[in-house]
C-alpha cells in the first residue's frame, strides 16, 4: 500500500472524492457506472491527486432511491459487479495510494430486505416486526397514518399493509420512501447486525464508511406528532426534541461502531452525514469517542458571499475545534444541484437548499469562475474536503433532463413539483466528440442511464487534460500544492481581512496566504513573495472579482 499519508489520522486533511457509481464511468456497455469502470479509471483519480474514494451504495438493491434502499448489506448488485471485483478495487485503489469508504445505510433497508419479507409475511404480531416501525393506524378502523410524519421525499411517512388473509394490517415507517422501511433501533438485534456488517467490510480492508442519515436512527419513545416543529432543524432549531432527527440517544450507538473500527489496526474512519440544526450538535456527532467527521452542510448550503461563508467557516472550526475534531469542507454531492449551477444566480442572504431557494436566469460562465475560485478556498481551509464527481470537470446541474426519465422517487413522491435530485447524477463525460462522452466502453449500444447535454463537448477530462487553464488542471495543481505545503490540510487560520470584508483573506503557517475576492472589482494583491496558484490571470498584479489566489509570503 502507498499511501501519501500513512498516519493514523489520515483522515484529518484528506481529500475525499464522492464516486456516485451508476454515473461515474460504465466498464460493461449496458449504461450504468460500475465496478470494472472505476477501476478503469483509478490512474485517473491518483493522477488527480485525492486521497480517497467514497463509493455510493453498490449493494443488492431494487434502486427505488438510487441504490439507498439495499437488500443485501454483505454483496454486490450484479448491476456493479462482483464481490470479487470490490475486492480487486479496494486492492488495485491502496496500489494507487488511495484509500476506500463505503456507504453503509443504517436508518432503513430496502422493502426486498429478507427481513422486511419476513416482517410481511409472518402476519400480525411476528417478532420480525419488532426490527421496523409498525404501528396501528388512527381513526376507527385504523385508515389513518399513526402520526404526522412526512417523508423526505413528500407525502406521509406510512404506509398501510395488508396482512398475508388480505385483512388491513398496521402502518409501517419511512422516513425516505415507501420502499426504505425504517429500521427500530431500539432492537438489540438491528444494534448487532450493524456492528456485524461494519466488521464485514472492514474485514475487506476498506478504510472508511460513510454513514447514511447518520441523524435519523433514534425515534422518540412513542412516536408524537411533530406538529409545528415540521422543518424547524434545518432553520436553526437544533436543541429541540425533534422527534426523529438528531435525538441524544444516537450518539451511543457511534461510541460503539467507534469501539468496532478502533479494534482494527490501521486506522478506518467514520464520516457521518448527519444534518443538525447549528454547528454546536454537529460536532457531539465527532467527539473522541464517536465518529471521525461529518459532512459540513452549513458550508455546502452558503450562499457565495463572504460575511455568510466567514461566519461559517469560523462557526464550524470554533465546534469543531471544541472538540478536537477537524472540519471537512464540501460544496456538492449526490443530493444537491451542482454548485456551478447554484453559483451561476443572483446570491441570497441566506442559505441556499435548492435551486427554488434562487432566482434568475442562469449565467454558467459566472458560476464556473466562482466554482473555480471556491475550489481554491475550499481547499486551502484547515482540515478535510469532499469533491463530488465531475465537479472537477466543472459540470454543471442538467436542469431540462426530460421529465419521463427523471428517476429520482422525489419527482413522483412530490407531485411532480420538484424535479429532485437527477440533475446532478448525469454520467461522466471522459473523451469524445458526443454523448455518451467515452462514458461506456466503446461501441456499447446502451445509452448512459441518463442523457448527457450535447454541450459538455469541451469539458470532457479528455478535452481539459490538454488546456493548461482548464478546470481539471486547476484541480490537479490545487490538489498537488496541497499535498506538498506545509501549511496546508490539518491545522488552523487567522484572518486578515475585517469582518465585513468582501475580499477574505487568511494566513496560514508556515507562509500561506490565501486571498478570495468575492466583491464584484479587482483589488490589489498584499504582500508576497509569490503566487502559488490563482484561479483566474491576474490583472497586473491585481485580484480580480470572483478569484481566489493562493500566495506564498
Ligand atoms: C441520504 C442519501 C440520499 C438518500 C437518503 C436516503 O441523504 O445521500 O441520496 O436518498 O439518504 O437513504
Amino acid at each position: 500500500m502507498a499511501f501519501a499519508r500513512t498516519t493514523a489520522d489520515w483522515w484529518r486533511d484528506a481529500v475525499i472524492y464522492e464516486v456516485y457509481i451508476r454515473s461515474f464511468a460504465d466498464g460493461d456497455g449496458d449504461g450504468i457506472g460500475d465496478i470494472a469502470g472505476v477501476r478503469q479509471r483509478l490512474p485517473y483519480l491518483a493522477g488527480l491527486g485525492v486521497d480517497a474514494l467514497w463509493l455510493t451504495p453498490w449493494y443488492p438493491s431494487p434502486m427505488a432511491d438510487g441504490g439507498y434502499d439495499v437488500a443485501d448489506y454483505r454483496d454486490i448488485d450484479p448491476v456493479f459487479g462482483t464481490l470479487e471485483d470490490a475486492r480487486a478495487l479496494v486492492e488495485e485503489a491502496h496500489g494507487h495510494g488511495l484509500r476506500v469508504l463505503v456507504d453503509i445505510v443504517p436508518n432503513h433497508t430496502s422493502s426486498a430486505h429478507p427481513w422486511f419479507r419476513e416482517a410481511l409475511s409472518g402476519g400480525p404480531g411476528s417478532p420480525a416486526r419488532k426490527r421496523y416501525i409498525f404501528r396501528p393506524g388512527r381513526g376507527p378502523g385504523g385508515e389513518l397514518p399513526p402520526n404526522d410524519w412526512k417523508s423526505v421525499f413528500g407525502g406521509p411517512a406510512w404506509t398501510r399493509i395488508t396482512e398475508p388473509d388480505g385483512s388491513p394490517g398496521p402502518w409501517y415507517l419511512h422516513l425516505f420512501a415507501p420502499e426504505q422501511p425504517d429500521l427500530n433501533w431500539d432492537d438489540a438485534e438491528v444494534r448487532a447486525e450493524f456492528e456485524s456488517i461494519l466488521r464485514f467490510w472492514f474485514d475487506r480492508s476498506v478504510d472508511g464508511v460513510r454513514i447514511d442519515v447518520a441523524h435519523g436512527l433514534v425515534k422518540a419513545p412513542g412516536l408524537p406528532d411533530i406538529g409545528s416543529l415540521d422543518g424547524k432543524l434545518l432553520e436553526g432549531a437544533g436543541d429541540s426534541d425533534h422527534p426523529h432527527w438528531d435525538r441524544e440517544e444516537v450518539h451511543e450507538i457511534f461510541q460503539g461502531w467507534r469501539t468496532v473500527a478502533d479494534a482494527y489496526d490501521d486506522p478506518r474512519a467514520f464520516v457521518a452525514e448527519a444534518w443538525a440544526g447549528f454547528p454546536e450538535r454537529l460536532a457531539r456527532y465527532v467527539r473522541p469517542d464517536e465518529l471521525h467527521t461529518a459532512f459540513n452542510f452549513d458550508y455546502l448550503m452558503a450562499p457565495w458571499r463572504a460575511d455568510h461563508l466567514r461566519r461559517v467557516v469560523d462557526e464550524s472550526l470554533t465546534a469543531l475545534g471544541a472538540v478536537g475534531a477537524p472540519a471537512t469542507w464540501v460544496l456538492s454531492n449526490h443530493d444537491v444541484a451542482r454548485h456551478v449551477s447554484r453559483y451561476a444566480r443572483p446570491q441570497p442572504d441566506g442559505p441556499v437548499r435548492s435551486l427554488a431557494d434562487l432566482r434568475g436566469p442562469a449565467d454558467l460562465r459566472l458560476g464556473t469562475r466562482r466554482a473555480r475560485a471556491a475550489a481554491l478556498l475550499t481547499l486551502a481551509l484547515p482540515g478535510g474536503a469532499y469533491l463530488y464527481q465531475g465537479e472537477e470537470l466543472g459540470l454543471w446541474e442538467v436542469e431540462d433532463l426530460p421529465e419521463e426519465l427523471l428517476q429520482d422517487p422525489t419527482w413522483q413522491r412530490s407531485g411532480h413539483t420538484d424535479r429532485g435530485r437527477d440533475g446532478c447524477r448525469v454520467p461522466l463525460p471522459w473523451s469524445g466528440d458526443g454523448p455518451p462522452f467515452g462514458f461506456s466502453s466503446d461501441g456499447a449500444g446502451t445509452p448512459p442511464w441518463l442523457p448527457q447535454p450535447d454541450a459538455w463537448k469541451p469539458l470532457t477530462a479528455e478535452a481539459q487534460d490538454r488546456d493548461p487553464s482548464s478546470m481539471l488542471n486547476l484541480y490537479r495543481s490545487a490538489l498537488a500544492l496541497r499535498r506538498s505545503h506545509p501549511a496546508l490540510g490539518d491545522g488552523t487560520l487567522t484572518w486578515d481581512s475585517a469582518p465585513d470584508d468582501p475580499v477574505l483573506s487568511f494566513v496560514r503557517t508556515p507562509g500561506f496566504r490565501c486571498v478570495a475576492n468575492l466583491s464584484g472589482d479587482p483589488v490589489t494583491l498584499p504582500a508576497h513573495s509569490e503566487v502559488l496558484l490563482a484561479s483566474e490571470e491576474l490583472e497586473g498584479g491585481r485580484l480580480p472579482g470572483d478569484t481566489t489566489v493562493w500566495l506564498a509570503l
